[in-house]
């Protein structure tokens, strides 16, 4: 399903399928709850699917909280959308959900609109902040950090092995005006023939970054740990993830936490069919629990 509309948010939903059938049987009442609204791909999806469901749906973004109410709008009365983290999110007393989902990482307009700071191909200023209304930019990021704490963010978190001379060039050409400068900086720690292939090697640096400016590790754990209380016994909890790092903090959390049983052994993925259609999809791992 591609969801689109004006304003131009199009966002291709990952493992549709696994996702409504991992939802398929909830307790009642249904009441879900989408952590990364987006634009509202899988939760119109699992409304439509669940014809007396509701849906709380939070994104920091108030872009995609546009974007996703205006994709909502048939299921008029059945959803409530909150702009904030999920990591901050208090339920309302006496809600408990009978589903969570979690689809975590960038959705498709943000990596795209050059103005957000995401894109390696597009001029933009170095922002990559997920909420545009606060917190440390990219560009000040670069700006504060070591040599040496640069080299070891990109190393853990881009899980690049060239990290050490990516910070040492990153280091001696800061301030950066534009991300294609600062991917062009990022290039240049690359030999020159592997500065072309089908994959721009700013790619693992940008993650970092990335994840770095929006905290995305402390986020989860901190949804992974206040999640399985929000959910009604037999609730489901499903994570969708993008990054090796993140799938191990949901699949530990789910083998060890007391709260839930794990429903995926080893986490479903995408088809070959569907990463041909949505290339996104390749790295998607989804994991699912539910609450005992
Ligand atoms: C991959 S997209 C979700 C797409 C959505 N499932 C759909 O079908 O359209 C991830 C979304 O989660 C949001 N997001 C990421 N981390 C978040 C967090 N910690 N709190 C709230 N929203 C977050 C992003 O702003 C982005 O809109």
């Amino acid at each position: 399903m591609t969801v689109s509309k004006p304003g131009s948010y199009c966002h291709q939903p990952v493992l549709t399928q696994q996702v409504l059938a991992g939802f398929a049987a909830m307790p009642q009442p249904e009441h879900l709850l989408d952590c990364t609204i987006g634009g509202a791909g899988h939760s119109c999806l699992l409304l439509a699917a669940h014809p007396h469901g509701h849906l709380t749906g939070l994104d920091q973004d108030p872009g995609a909280c546009q974007a996703a109410a205006m994709a909502l709008a048939p299921f008029e009365g059945r959803w409530h959308i909150n702009n904030c983290n999920f990591a901050n999110y208090l339920p309302p007393p006496q809600r408990n959900f009978s589903g969570i989902l979690a689809d975590l990482g960038l959705s498709s307009p943000q990596l795209e609109q050059a103005e957000r700071g995401f894109s390696i191909r597009h001029a933009g200023p170095v922002d990559m902040r997920m909420n545009p209304g606060g917190g440390e930019t990219a560009g000040q990021l670069l700006q504060r950090l070591s040599e040496a704490e640069l080299a070891a963010l990109i190393r853990s978190y881009g899980e690049d092995r060239r990290a050490r001379s990516i910070a040492r060039r990153l280091v001696a050409r800061r301030p950066f005006a534009s991300t294609t400068d600062l991917a062009a900086a990022v290039a240049g720690a690359y030999p020159p023939r592997q500065r072309h292939g089908r994959i721009h090697p700013a790619t693992r640096s940008f993650q970092a970054l990335r994840m770095a400016v929006n905290r995305e590790l402390e986020a989860l754990a901190t949804l992974l740990e206040r999640g399985p209380e929000w959910l009604l016994p037999g609730g489901i909890f499903a994570v969708i993830s993008f990054h090796s790092l993140e799938d191990r903090m949901v699949k530990r959390a789910f083998l060890n936490d007391h709260r839930l049983e794990r429903l995926t052994r080893k986490p479903l993925t995408a088809d070959p069919e569907e990463v041909a259609w949505n290339p996104r999809s390749r790295s998607a791992k989804l994991r699912l629990a539910r609450r005992v």
